[in-house]
């Protein structure tokens, strides 16, 4: 069956949600490549009604993967209504040119990884930010306490270069990383 990147939708929440827990970082059995963040379910299908940009891979009616992104407008709508968690990006966040896209998650199920589902999500963002006119995608991967590395590489290969900013938590610090359209 047929691959395709659609907008994620409210019906999408709960395999996106499956997909986000199974790539979850376990302090327990460190992963590199791992997530941070799972989100609540409100919380996902706020960001499916508030952006174009959260798309997920489907096929037929099955999730492979998933990425979330927004531009300045939705990001300042979800800050306003206590529904962005990140705060260590916050200050640099507010501080930038507009309009960005800031990148907030992404993954592949585990047995869908290193086909070209990544880079069929990747590549539809990159598309609609460009006819959008919008300037700069901003990006923030795991640095400490284990490097993404293999998002590191993935993106690096889409164009985006670490910006030497380095945003530290509680308990992981990670690096911005950009690339201008
Ligand atoms: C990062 C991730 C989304 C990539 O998705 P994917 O569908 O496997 O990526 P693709 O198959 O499109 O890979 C494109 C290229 O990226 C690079 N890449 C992908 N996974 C990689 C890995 N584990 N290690 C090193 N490079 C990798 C490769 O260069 C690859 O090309 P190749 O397979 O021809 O060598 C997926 O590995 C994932 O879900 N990881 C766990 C969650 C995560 O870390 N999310 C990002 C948080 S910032």
């Amino acid at each position: 069956m047929e691959i395709k990147i659609i907008n994620a939708l409210p019906e999408h929440v709960r395999q996106i949600r499956e997909i986000s827990e199974s790539l979850k970082f376990n302090q327990e059995k460190p992963k590199c490549e791992a997530l941070i963040t799972v989100l609540r379910e409100r919380e996902y299908t706020e960001r499916t009604r508030l952006s174009k940009y959260f798309y997920v891979a489907v096929e037929g009616q099955i999730v492979l993967g998933f990425l979330m992104a927004f531009d300045d407008k939705t990001y300042e709508e979800l800050l306003r209504r206590g529904l962005f968690h990140h705060e260590e990006i916050v200050p640099f966040l507010n501080n930038n040119e507009k309009p960005f896209v800031y990148w907030e998650s992404f993954g592949v199920a585990n047995n869908k990884q290193r086909a070209g589902v990544g880079k069929a999500l990747i590549n539809r963002l990159l598309e609609d930010g460009i006819n959008d006119d919008k300037k700069i995608i901003h990006a923030m991967i795991r640095h400490e306490p284990y490097k993404n590395n293999a998002s590191i590489n993935f993106t690096k290969q889409f164009g985006f270069q670490y910006s030497g900013i380095d945003v530290p938590s509680e308990e992981y610090t990670h690096g911005i990383y950009q690339k201008t359209l």
